[in-house]
């Protein structure tokens, strides 16, 4: 029977989801948009270009990390391992654990982008040919099934690139039951999160001297005129990078240079000089504050991994 939803185009759902984020956070007292739409394929390339700057440590310092530790990661994870991979993208970090590990009982990367995943999806059977690969796409940051067919040997969560960086304490809290109930009994997961430090080298990490984070940024403003027929001037905002104490977090906010207008959709928004979007935060945990929301969501944080200057860390947890 065909059903009236099949005929919806997925970007049409996606352009209305998007159309309501703005509307309702530009309509704010303080304006904010949520950071997911930062990533467009626009947004998705120029974060590959920040991961790349030499003021961007959290990456090559996770990747080093896993290099340096990965055969003590492999022993946690033990032989015939299942490994869920949420939000996978291009799942480099993810070859150095495969490539570890003992005979892999699977690999289910999990990821909205269904195009994007498949590729990836075919990159690791083409590398890891005995490895039974199992692409998923769903919004790991809302509810869904891993599906029954997957072996059920031990689970284990792989969650790098300091994604959980990007959700507030209730996001996150959702996101690790989610993850434990999927992980189940006897399951384990690997994360990787930035950690806390001074603010001389988190600031220019996410205000780099090339002005690509600026341009990551300003995208998204780009990508309201672009999708939705919006007509912000581009020149009239400013990336800044913003320490906020209270959230131990980096924010990234477009500052309005002059008092203006701008329309989207018949709606119009004002400008007060000086007055921001807030369009990211990305978290900076404590070692131990982090094993206390691990707790909270069932699990034990039983092992940790750092680089030599603390910046940023893998922790393996264990369900309880
Ligand atoms: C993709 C969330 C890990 O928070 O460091 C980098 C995003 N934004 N520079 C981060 C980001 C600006 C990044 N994460």
């Amino acid at each position: 029977m065909p059903n009236v939803l099949d005929t919806v185009d997925p970007r049409t759902v996606q352009r209305e989801a998007f159309l309501r984020d703005v509307l309702a956070g530009l309509a704010k007292p303080r304006k904010t948009l949520p950071s997911r739409w930062l990533y467009d394929d626009a947004g998705c390339e120029l974060f590959e270009q920040i991961t790349q700057l030499a003021e961007y440590y959290p990456t090559r310092t996770e990747i080093s990390i896993l290099r340096e530790h990965v055969d003590e990661m492999s022993s946690f994870c033990g032989p015939g391992a299942v490994v869920l991979e949420y939000g996978a993208g291009a799942a480099i970090k993810t070859q150095i654990l495969l490539a570890a590990l003992r005979t892999p009982g699977a690999y289910v990367p999990i990821d909205i982008a269904g195009a994007f995943l498949l590729t990836t999806a075919e990159r690791l059977r083409r590398r890891f040919p005995q490895l039974l690969v199992w692409p998923v796409t769903a919004d790991f940051t809302a509810a869904f099934e891993i599906p029954r067919g997957v072996p059920q040997q031990r689970r284990v969560v792989f969650f790098p690139g300091s994604t959980i960086g990007n959700l507030d304490a209730a996001e996150a809290q959702q996101f690790l039951r989610q993850a434990r109930r999927h992980a189940g009994k006897g399951g384990a997961a690997l994360i990787g999160f930035d950690l806390r430090k001074s603010l001389e080298v988190l600031l220019p990490a996410y205000d780099d001297a090339l002005g690509v984070t600026a341009a990551f940024d300003l995208n998204l403003l780009a990508r309201i005129n672009r999708e939705l027929g919006g007509n912000f001037d581009l020149d009239g905002f400013r990336h800044e990078a913003r320490w906020n104490e209270s959230e131990s977090a980096v924010e990234m906010h477009l500052v309005s240079l002059r008092t203006q207008r701008a329309r989207i959709d018949e709606q119009r928004f004002a400008f007060a000089a000086g007055e921001t979007i807030h369009t990211e935060s990305s978290r900076k945990y404590e070692l131990a504050d982090f094993g206390v929301i691990a707790a909270h969501a069932g699990w034990r944080m039983t092992r940790q991994w750092q680089d030599e200057q603390g910046h940023f860390a893998v922790v393996g947890l264990e369900v309880n």
